[in-house]
Order: C-alpha cells, then sequence, then structure tokens
C-alpha cells in the first residue's frame, strides 16, 4: 500500500488531552515541535527517539509508528488499545511511563511519551550480572504495585520483560510498551457483572484476535515471559502478568530468565514442561514465592484469586517482609549493585 492510501485510513484520532502540560493541552502538536534526537528502542512496529520540545526543552520519548506498515500488518487495533490503556493510566502517578499526546502526519504515527532516562531494567541487570537481594525486593515491590494498578484498570499487559521495564531519573521503575495489552469490560478479579453488550464485544475482539494470532502463528509476548495458558489456551487473565512477574524476579536475582533455549519452540517446550531449576544459593524466600507464581494453572498462581484492588496474597509473602507498601515510591531506590 502507498502511504498515501495509508493516510487516508483514520488510524488513530489525535489528541492532546492531558492537563499536566499546559503546552501540550491547548495547542495541535506535530512533528515541527520537536526536535529528534538519538534512537532510543525498537519495537516490532515503532521506534522510539528521545525528543526535546523546541517550546519547553523538556525531553520526551517519541514513539513514532509507519502507517503503512501499520495497516498492512493490521495492527491498528494494537495501536488504539495501546492508546488507550496509556490513556486511563495517566492519572496513576506512580509505574507507568505517560502518554502526553499523539498526533500524525502522511506518513506516521506520534506518541509522545515521558523520558525514563535510566533506560532499561535488562540493561542494569546485565551491567551488575544480578542484583542483591534488597535491590530484587524493591523493584519487585514496585512492579507488583504497578501491576495492581494495572489489573484494578482491567489492563493486562501480556508482554512484561525487563526490556519493557524501565527507570525513570530517580531510578524509581516504570512499565512501558503497552502494544500488546488487553483491555478487559469485564471485571475480571472479581468474576462477573458484565453486560451482554461488554460480553459480545469481548468475545468479537477475541475471536478477531485468535484468528488474526492463529493465522500467523504467531502469540501475544516474547518467548521466554509468556504464561502456559497463553501458548496453550490464548485465555487472557491477569494471571499471566503473575507468571511474568515470576520470571523477572527469577531474573533479578540469578542474572537470567528461568526458561531459556536456543529457539522459540524450544522455549515454549520448557515452559508447557516447567522445565526450570533454581540455582544454588538462590535464596528460600524468593524460590518459594517464584514457585508460587510459576504455575500451569493460572488459577492457583498467588494473587490469583484475591479479591479488590491489591495483591494481598503477594505482598504478605515472607520476600517482601520489611517493604512499606505505602510509601515506596517516596523512597529512594537502593543501589543497584
Ligand atoms: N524506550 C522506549 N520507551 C522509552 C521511554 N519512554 N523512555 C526511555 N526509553 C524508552
Amino acid at each position: 500500500m502507498q502511504a498515501s492510501q495509508a493516510a487516508a485510513t483514520p488510524v488513530l484520532t489525535p489528541t492532546s488531552t492531558h492537563g499536566s502540560n499546559q503546552s501540550h493541552r491547548h495547542t495541535k502538536r506535530t512533528a515541527k515541535d520537536y526536535i529528534f534526537g538519538k534512537l532510543i528502542g525498537e519495537g516490532c512496529y515503532s521506534t522510539v527517539f528521545l525528543a526535546k520540545d523546541i517550546h519547553t526543552g523538556k525531553e520526551y520519548a517519541i514513539k513514532v509508528c509507519e502507517k503503512s506498515y501499520i495497516v498492512r500488518h493490521q495492527k491498528v487495533q494494537y495501536i488504539k488499545r495501546e492508546k488507550d490503556a496509556l490513556n486511563k493510566l495517566f492519572n496513576v502517578p506512580h509505574g507507568f511511563v505517560k502518554l502526553y499526546c499523539t498526533f500524525q502526519d502522511d506518513e506516521r504515527l506520534y506518541f509522545v511519551l515521558s523520558y525514563a532516562k535510566n533506560g532499561e531494567l535488562l540493561h542494569h541487570i546485565n551491567k551488575v550480572g544480578s542484583f542483591q537481594l534488597n535491590v530484587a525486593k524493591f523493584y519487585a515491590a514496585e512492579l507488583l504495585l504497578a501491576l495492581e494498578k494495572m489489573h484494578a484498570n482491567k489492563i493486562i499487559h501480556r508482554d512484561l520483560k525487563p526490556e519493557n521495564i524501565l527507570l525513570d531519573e530517580n531510578m524509581h521503575l516504570q512499565i512501558a510498551d503497552f502494544g500488546t495489552v488487553k483491555i478487559l469490560e469485564s471485571d475480571f478479579k472479581r468474576g462477573s457483572s458484565q453486560n451482554t453488550t461488554d460480553k459480545v464485544e469481548e468475545l468479537k475482539e477475541k475471536s478477531d484476535e485468535t484468528n488474526d494470532r492463529s493465522r500467523k502463528n504467531s502469540f501475544v509476548g516474547t518467548a521466554q515471559y509468556v504464561s502456559p495458558d497463553i501458548l496453550q489456551t490464548r485465555i487472557d487473565t491477569p494471571a499471566s502478568d503473575l507468571w511474568a512477574l515470576g520470571c523477572i524476579i527469577y531474573q533479578m536475582i540469578s542474572g537470567l530468565p528461568p526458561f531459556r533455549a536456543s529457539t522459540e519452540f524450544l522455549t515454549f517446550q520448557k515452559i508447557m514442561k516447567m522445565e526450570y531449576e533454581f540455582p544454588e544459593g538462590f535464596p528460600s524466600d524468593a524460590k518459594d514465592l517464584v514457585e508460587k507464581l510459576l504455575l500451569l494453572d493460572h488459577t492457583k498462581r498467588l494473587g490469583a484469586n484475591d479479591i479488590g484492588d491489591t495483591y494481598e496474597s503477594i505482598r504478605k509473602h515472607p520476600f517482601f517482609d520489611g517493604i512499606d507498601w505505602d510509601d515506596i515510591w517516596n523512597q529512594t531506590p537502593p543501589t543497584i549493585c
């Protein structure tokens, strides 16, 4: 498809709706309002650049997507969901990159995001090899709090991994890359109370996505962190993010993800067979928590049956002893070492 054809497709409604930044609120932004700098991230269908607002000098991470690619690869729904999820989370004070505005030109879509200066958690894990226990515990706690907010907003990330977890200028955690999210209309944590229209819409979306996924023999997520439920049944529940939490805690402490193989296929096989082991010296509380998160049956994972908007059963696990859940975002994070 030619770029001119793609431009006619209403891929995304531009917005500049959020009140916290006056300069974004009242003016219609274009790419000319920014000086684009270095490349800071690359996804399957997007590229992220560091950019400076020419009016304020403020730095942003601008995610750029080629419209022709989005249309050709039928990713329009993904882009819309990413924007919806980021909008839903805009007023959550901690734990997420913020979407300040979107705009488009003939060829591209632009997402203006907060810039997480200290980059990917993966980079920090790899730099030191593995985290000391207090560091792993701190970031696991911030990740859990962010998951609570995301799931309370009925958003399942489906691709949590240390590359999608960024650190801001104060070294606090921010979840990024909502390109694979699922936004559920039903109250998934408490069970029922879903109206018929919601149900029909959700089923339609699910069926479209399942067709899409099976047609391309693809899956949502990244091989090493994908849960067996997504692999096997393609059921979307918040417990798939709890599985990823287990993998990330394991990786922060040991340096590597639990399920590793030379190909995606072999990685999937290991996940389905729960073929992983703990290295010697892995702390026992951490081991117990990881074992309770990495369960094949998603309904049995720690937290999966918690009522309300917090994961009390995970918060109470001995691994998190000493964490002040009400104050963590105000604390100075422990030095990574
Ligand atoms: N890479 C992708 N998104 C980013 C962001 N918001 N900040 C920093 N690096 C990123």
